[in-house]
């Protein structure tokens, strides 16, 4: 009798676990053996969420990235591949994310990659498309203004495209915001929340410091300074590197918190809202990056960005053509690149 009681409770006990277990995730990193793409596949190799890592890159180190990434006691499996082999790279991931491509030096606008980044963003979106055409696709690859529509295109193109699954990573725009605001505050950093809305290129990151929580508030100028910072927080970076690449850890760190939140959505949570740069209808550019409310489908809710001050509406009117103009040339290159 008793027995039999103990394998009962223990039968439940063990059901109930596997119903707490969070479901596993196949991830790839395009772009794998870069500044960014080696700590983010670190990253990404230790999140218990991924069961599976690929790391993909057209560099022939790939395969020994992976090898190494493979030896880190965390339970998921990495594999490399380098080369022809992208498409098994791609067989059967849910999330993809591309850090592929060139980066900026001093002196450089994002736009100035847009020759050599979307093509390489082209050839890797077709791919996923054949390979693993339900994907989350996370693009990092700049100008991320362009590149996203370039993506939307080729999905398209390949029928498959589906805009709730289409993300620019503008994260690392949040995370300087959150910085830089905890800094000037004295205020706990994982406190503070700020949405920054727009594009993710200069003045197009509009961080919108009225909607911070907590609350805070800054004489102009230092309000300006602040916002200054947060927009052209890349070229920060790029400067003191003095010609050694642009932003890499940070944007791996911010590659890997968004692509957490993304999986953590699919896998049924609830209640999660980031920044990400998708198809919307939010203002007149095609793309825009507002709250969005993620799901078990990728995007559940995009959200408008609600009240702001006459100092971030001005700064939103003044950025919106440049950054029409940044999505249509991404758009027309796509149409007239097939
Ligand atoms: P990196 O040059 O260190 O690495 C790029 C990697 O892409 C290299 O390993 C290269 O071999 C690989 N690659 C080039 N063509 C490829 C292809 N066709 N298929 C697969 N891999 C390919 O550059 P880094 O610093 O890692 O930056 C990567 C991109 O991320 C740049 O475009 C940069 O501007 C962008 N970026 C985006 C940020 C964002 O907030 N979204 C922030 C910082 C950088």
């Amino acid at each position: 009798m008793l027995s039999s009681l103990r394998a009962t409770a223990s039968r439940s006990l063990t059901r109930s676990l596997a119903s707490q277990q969070q479901r596993g995730f196949k991830c790839s990193v395009l772009g794998a053996a870069g500044g960014i793409g080696q700590p983010l596949s670190l990253l990404l190799k230790l999140n218990p969420r991924v069961t599976e890592l690929t790391c993909y890159d057209v560099a022939p180190v790939t395969p020994g990235v992976a090898a190494d990434l493979s030896h880190c006691s965390s339970n998921s499996k990495c594999t490399g591949y380098s080369g022809e082999d992208l498409k098994k790279a791609l067989d059967g991931c849910q999330v993809v994310v591309i850090p592929a491509g060139v980066p900026r030096k001093p002196g450089m606008t994002r736009d100035d990659l847009f020759n050599t980044n979307a093509s390489i963003v082209k050839n890797l979106v077709a791919a996923c498309a054949e390979a693993c055409p339900k994907a989350c696709l996370l693009i990092i690859s700049n100008p991320v203004n362009s590149t996203v529509p370039i993506a939307s295109e080729v999905l398209k193109s390949k029928g498959v495209y589906d805009p709730k699954k289409l993300f620019g990573v503008t994260t690392l725009d949040v995370v300087r915001a959150r910085t830089f605001i905890a800094q000037a505050k004295g205020l706990d950093v994982n406190k503070v929340t700020i949405p920054v809305i727009g594009g993710h290129a200069g003045t197009t990151i509009v961080p919108l410091i009225s909607r911070a929580e907590p609350k805070v508030s800054f004489p102009d100028a230092e309000r300006d300074a602040l916002t200054n910072r947060i927009m052209f927080g890349g070229d920060e970076v790029l400067k003191a590197k003095a010609g050694g690449g642009s932003a890499t850890l940070s944007m791996a760190f911010a590659g890997a918190e968004f692509a957490d939140k993304v999986m953590a959505a699919l896998d049924g949570k609830t209640g999660i809202t980031e920044c990400t740069f998708v198809e919307s209808t939010v203002t007149s550019s095609k793309f825009f990056s507002s709250p969005v409310t993620l799901g078990k489908n990728g995007v559940e809710q995009i959200h408008g960005y609600g009240e702001v001050n006459a100092y971030e509406q001005k700064l939103i009117n003044d950025m919106l053509p440049d950054l029409t103009a940044q999505v249509e040339k991404g758009i027309k290159w796509a149409q007239e690149n097939k």
